[in-house]
């Protein structure tokens, strides 16, 4: 059956995908390509030699899928203590959607971005001790990804507005031909090492950029708090 989303409002929307609460289930999103960015318009974009490539390249679902997929095969499990869980492809009026856990916090609000939380309350001892947490769980596991992008990152609280958990949503896999698992130990470890120290740098910028009084932009303040009516933003 055809999903139909065309009429649904998306909670969110990132640069490329729009994301929708699952008409079916309310814990699940649907992420489906931007229509007025389609997959064309972006390998257009990239120039030569890029734009060479296979569509299927440049599909951030497919390649969240076979990632995720991936890792749930290996490390497993653990793997979802930080990373959303998927659940396949369903067909959509909006073309093939790709569904996911939809990141909540205890209370049933979409949980916000780690951008927005760091913007609306600080670096919290809380925070600090949930970016310790991931970094050491990222590490052990050796999990791929590109960089870890601060609206990429959802802080989930729990019933007492502590946190839970920080959830990675978007830019898992690893950019390179040697597939992650291939290369030698010491060089994954590296390359994680390396997205972690660019994580922690992310974060002083953006506390330096809230300092300097600027303004936030649109990417991942979404599901922001204070929460306003309107939910549309870049992701
Ligand atoms: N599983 C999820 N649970 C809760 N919120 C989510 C989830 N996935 C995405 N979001 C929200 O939607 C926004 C956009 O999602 P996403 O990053 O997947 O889009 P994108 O177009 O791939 O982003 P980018 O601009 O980084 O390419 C996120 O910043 C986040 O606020
Ligand atoms: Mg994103």
């Amino acid at each position: 059956m055809t999903l139909a989303l065309t009429n649904e409002r998306p909670f969110a929307q990132g640069g490329n995908r729009l994301c929708f609460v699952h008409p079916d289930d309310h814990n699940r999103c649907i992420k489906v390509r931007r229509p007025d960015f389609t997959l064309e318009d972006l390998r257009r974009k990239k120039g030569f030699p890029k734009n060479l490539l296979p569509l299927s390249r440049f599909d951030d679902n497919r390649e969240e899928f076979e990632v995720i997929s991936a890792l749930a095969r290996h490390p497993g499990e653990v793997a979802f203590e930080h990373v959303s869980r998927c659940f396949g492809f369903e067909q959509t009026d909006l073309g093939a959607g790709l569904v996911l856990e939809l990141v909540r916090d205890a209370d049933g609000e979409i949980s916000q971005t780690l951008k927005a939380h760091l913007w609306f309350e600080g670096y919290t001892a809380d925070c600090r001790a949930a970016v310790e947490r991931f970094c050491a769980r990222w590490r052990d596991l050796q999990i791929p990804s590109r960089d870890l992008l601060l609206h990429n990152i959802l802080v989930q609280k729990d019933s007492s507005g502590q946190i839970s958990r920080l959830v990675v949503i978007d830019g898992l896999g690893s950019p390179n031909i040697i597939p992650f698992r291939c290369l030698p130990a010491s060089l994954r470890q590296a390359k994680v090492e390396r997205k972690l120290a660019n994580m922690q740098e992310r974060i002083e910028q953006t506390l330096a950029k809230k300092a300097r009084g600027e303004n936030p932009g649109n990417h991942g303040m979404a599901t922001a708090r204070p929460r306003s009516t309107t939910t549309q933003s870049q992701g």
